[in-house]
């Protein structure tokens, strides 16, 4: 008997297990059918099955995490870059160049570009313009008068972001190019994700021409953005200013077209994100309406009746928990992938190298072995004492490591802000047409959201 053979079996020797098939794969299909079926209820299943579970798309074996613990470990792990076919799609059409696709130390270095933008420290001077933004939502609305929440709330997330991190008096104008141009960007994007026909989406169908003239607007759009900052010569402090003096490796000024493809891997992920969040949360004000009332209450009572304001943010704890919990159980991100770059493992797994893999921030944000009463409402499970008690991991909607989204706290403020608002002034039914059930696609978001805004 050597030494070796007596070592006891822990998880550090044991050789990793081949990880479990998930149940109700189709001869031929595997999986696919089912996610495209019903993708969240899919994905929320797979931890019935294992803590990571294999799962066949056509020929191909992707890996899915299903524990806090272990997206966390993902996450966190040099092993897994991003890349993969939800990457691929997205670099296709909006560009190699940016932070958001890029991987090793030119995603390193981007970052140190844009993270002074998005420091706690730097969002105060992104307060003015986010009350105005807020502000102006309930100046616009009208008592009684149909809010058609999609278009408002994407309008509220570009002009937010577009004004914070691309100042300039252009941006009143262009911001509603912007978020005609994003929001059919996102729709056929995500179709051409899906349902992946190649050559077809190259007819001239009217759905392609108009999906295809909103692309080349937005990348016009950003062309003209920064030709415009650099013929006024001016140089504000802002997010466009650090991209267009970033230098490379060498020390050299980073080309066009990363600052280009930059420019556009802010604004994309910034609007849809944050517009699909606005939606869900008038959808809670107005199917919850107890939750509306002590909003209001709250914002009353740290304003004193005043206009809320930037300040009163960080007083404002329970609008915020009301935030928090609105992107527990809807979380704008609902799945993200990852690629192992070398053979390596998750829990005692073997994930090949190459092999792709998902998680779904969305089953475990709502799965009942971390959250009791796992699909109510309940704000106040974010009190300190409550919050305690959940898993690490198991709320990540930013997400962690070195991919976590930099704008954590930009989106904070500007969502408790704007959820302040609106409920000082208006609490909201929905009316006849409205359509809330959950709509998938690169984000969740509700499908049609109609509300009628009333005054208290
Ligand atoms: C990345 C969520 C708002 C810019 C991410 C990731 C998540 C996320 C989960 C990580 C993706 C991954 O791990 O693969 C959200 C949510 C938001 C939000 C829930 C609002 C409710 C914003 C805003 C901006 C932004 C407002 C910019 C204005 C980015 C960028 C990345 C990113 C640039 C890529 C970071 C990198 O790869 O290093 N976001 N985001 N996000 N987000 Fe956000």
């Amino acid at each position: 008997m050597t030494v070796e053979s007596v070592r006891p079996v822990t998880s550090e020797t044991a050789q990793p297990r081949e990880a479990p098939l998930a149940g109700g794969a189709v001869p031929g299909l595997g999986h696919g059918l089912k996610l495209v079926r019903d993708p969240l209820a899919f994905m929320a299943g797979l931890r019935d099955h294992g803590d990571v579970v294999r799962l066949k798309l056509g020929p191909k074996t992707v890996y899915a995490v299903t524990t806090p613990a272990l997206t966390g470990a993902l996450a966190l792990s040099p092993d897994f870059k991003i890349d993969g076919p939800l990457w691929e799609s997205l670099e296709g059409l909006l560009g190699k160049e940016g932070v958001a696709t890029a991987n090793g130390p030119t995603h390193r270095r981007q970052r140190r570009t844009i993270q002074p933008a998005f420091r706690l420290d730097a969002i105060p001077n992104y307060g003015p313009i986010m009350e105005e933004e807020a502000h102006a939502l309930t100046e616009r609305w009208q008592p009684g008068r149909t809010v058609e929440c999609t278009s408002e709330s994407f309008r509220v997330a570009v002009r937010i972001a577009a004004r914070c991190l691309l100042r300039g008096e252009y941006m009143d104008e262009r911001a509603e190019r912007l978020s005609v141009d994003l929001a059919t960007v996102f729709r056929g994007m995500y179709r051409r994700m899906v349902v992946p026909l190649g050559p077809l989406y190259r007819l001239p169908f009217p759905a392609n021409r108009q999906f295809n003239r909103a692309l080349a607007d937005l990348h016009l759009l950003v062309d003209e953005i920064v030709a415009e900052r650099r013929a006024s010569g001016q140089r504000p402090d802002d997010l466009l200013t650090a991209l267009l003096e970033a230098k490379d490796d060498n020390g050299d000024p980073i080309g066009e077209q990363e600052i280009h493809d930059q420019v556009v891997a802010i604004l994309t992920p910034g609007s849809e994100t944050v517009a699909s969040t606005i939606m869900w949360l008038l959808q809670v004000l107005a199917e919850h309406p107890e939750h509306a009332e002590k909003v209001r209450t709250e914002v009353e009572t740290v304003t004193g009746g005043r206009p809320v304001a930037f300040e009163h943010v960080r007083s404002l704890t329970h609008t915020n928990n009301v935030v928090v919990e609105a992107m527990r159980l809807r979380p704008a991100v609902w799945i993200l992938t990852r690629r192992a770059v070398t053979e390596t493992s998750l829990g005692g797994y073997r994930i090949p190298a190459g092999a792709d893999i998902v998680y779904s921030p969305y089953a475990i944000q709502r799965d009942t072995r971390s959250y009791d009463r796992h699909l109510d409402f309940d704000p106040d499970r974010w009190l300190p004492e409550r919050a305690k008690e959940v898993p690490k991991h198991a709320m990540s909607p930013f997400s962690t490591g070195n991919r976590k989204c930099p704008s954590d706290h930009f989106s904070m403020t500007q969502l408790t802000l704007i959820t302040a608002a609106i409920s000082a002034k208006y609490r909201f039914e929905q009316v006849a047409g409205s359509n809330d059930a959950t709509r998938v696609g690169i984000t969740l978001r509700p499908h049609d959201l109609l509300l009628k805004p009333v005054e208290w």
